[in-house]
């Protein structure tokens, strides 16, 4: 059995985070299961043992490619998508991430040393962050990445004084870009612009004088600034913003070039941001339409300012990687509250989702061995589905519908778990973390391995 992965009929490339089922999901059979390429999730489940992350190899591509294919098509000027670490990094995703084409956003250390260890070309890998440490700097300069994005004019003394003690010079200074707050704040479906934005991110734009002053004087032999970067939200809905933002970046552009004739920015990174469907009251934006649009506008803003279009970089971390994710849990204790709700406990919760507790984030959830209509509709059941940590916020979908027959053993589904989930996972509780696998077709590819209880005590040093 194969999956229709035919694109849509406008041919223009599938837009995955408009769906809460990653594309190759789909139910099969009397008995409703449900399956992920030609596999069923209990039978996953039964195999990798829950709480389980699974990947959708076709939705990552697909989503990596409707992000390429929308720059080729709508952007005259070289471009390159960073996939942003951040929403989930292990080896073997960065090898995945690498052999897509995609560059990479690192926020620190950690994620950078796992791409370098993944073979990630560090050319295509941009460091972000508001207090990179030396170390941590030190590693991006030795390993030569693409761009370091400096947060702050006191990050920015530090690597002037890292590069000087590495022996940059003025023929190999270090290439970075800098981060302002453009005074744009998103939240899903509104945004605002502000003169002026209380954020721990980024240079305020009262500061860029100050900045080009010290890049074309003390520090113009260690370092090379190729452009800005402005990132102005996560689970955006609106397009707005990063045209306003864009404009924003290349008036400075301009400007900059005004008064000091012989710097050309040749980077413009508009962040991430763009939104998913986590249930299906979600509308987010299509990625194609979005990007094409805001491609065209960057390209003919450059035209209408006479500025040569820079590389354009975007760096996408949630739509890219959530829709492509669910968890699988098995179904533990139930129990009634009289007069009040039904619970329905699963095997994970807070330590491998955060997000309801954190953000009240909200998730679509099936039970995957009895997902057919029949079974959801005939016993549509309200059921409050908890986790099995020890805090009553440990609540996984507050107001869930489930079928009536819902039993211990059962394998729930939760979707849009890719992205913020593993890389924000804890072991709370000393509950091991789950495995990580990618499916595809046929293939099952294990990415994570289960943490063990001897992996939990690994770190801990008993009395002498
Ligand atoms: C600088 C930067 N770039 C990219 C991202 C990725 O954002 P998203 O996952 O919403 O696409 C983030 C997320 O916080 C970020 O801070």
């Amino acid at each position: 059995m194969t999956a229709d992965f035919s694109p849509p009929a406008n041919n223009e490339p599938h837009s995955p985070n408009l769906f809460v089922e990653p594309l190759s999901y789909r139910i099969h059979g009397g008995d409703g299961q449900a399956y992920l390429g030609n596999t069923p999730l209990s039978q996953l489940a039964a195999h990798h043992g829950t709480p389980l992350y699974v990947l959708d190899g076709a939705t990552v591509k697909a989503a990596a490619h409707a992000y390429q294919h929308t720059l080729e098509n709508h952007y005259p000027g070289e471009h390159l998508v960073l996939y942003a670490a951040k929403a989930n990094l292990n080896i073997g995703l960065a090898q995945k991430i690498g052999q897509l084409g995609l560059g990479l956003d690192v926020v620190s250390g950690g994620e950078l040393y796992t791409a370098l260890q993944a073979g990630f070309p560090p050319e295509k890998i941009c460091f972000n962050g508001n207090n990179k440490s030396a170390d941590e700097l030190l590693m991006a300069l030795h390993h030569r990445i693409g761009r370091i994005t400096v947060d702050n004019l006191d990050e920015l003394a530090l690597l002037h004084e890292l590069a000087a003690s590495s022996g940059r010079t003025a023929d190999d200074r270090v290439p970075i870009l800098v981060r302002i707050t453009p005074g744009i704040e998103c939240h899903t479906h509104d945004y605002i612009q502000t003169g002026q934005n209380d954020s721990k991110f980024g240079v305020d734009l009262s500061e860029l004088p100050t900045l080009v002053h010290q890049l074309t004087t003390e520090y113009a032999d260690t370092i090379e600034l190729k452009g800005l970067h402005a990132h102005i939200g996560s689970q955006i809905f609106e397009r707005q913003p990063y045209i306003d933002s864009a404009k924003l970046l290349l008036n400075i552009y301009a400007n900059i070039r005004k008064h000091h004739a012989d710097i050309v920015l040749t980077d413009l990174n508009l962040g991430g941001g763009m939104g998913i469907a986590y249930t299906k009251g979600d509308d987010p934006l299509p990625i194609p339409a979005t990007l094409g649009f805001i491609a065209t506008i960057v390209a003919d803003y450059c035209e209408l300012i006479d500025y040569p279009l820079p590389r354009l970089l975007v760096e996408p971390g949630r739509s890219l990687m959530a829709t492509a994710g669910l968890t699988l849990y098995t179904v533990g204790s139930q129990k009634t509250v009289p007069n009040t709700r039904h619970y329905v406990a699963v095997d994970g919760g807070m330590g491998d989702n955060i997000r309801p507790a954190l953000y009240g984030a909200e998730y679509h959830a099936v039970v995957a061995n009895k997902a057919s209509e029949a079974h959801t509709l005939s016993g549509t059941h309200p059921a409050r589905i908890v986790g099995k940590y020890c805090e009553s916020g440990d609540v996984v979908i507050p107001e869930a519908k489930l079928p009536a027959n819902v039993t211990r053993g059962d394998i729930l589904a939760v979707f849009g778990t890719g992205a913020y989930n593993d890389s924000m996972a804890s072991t709370y509780n000393r509950v091991p973390r789950p495995a990580t696998i990618w499916v595809e077709g046929d293939a099952i590819i294990p990415l994570v391995r289960r943490e063990t209880y001897d992996d939990l005590l690994a770190r801990d040093i008993p009395l002498k």
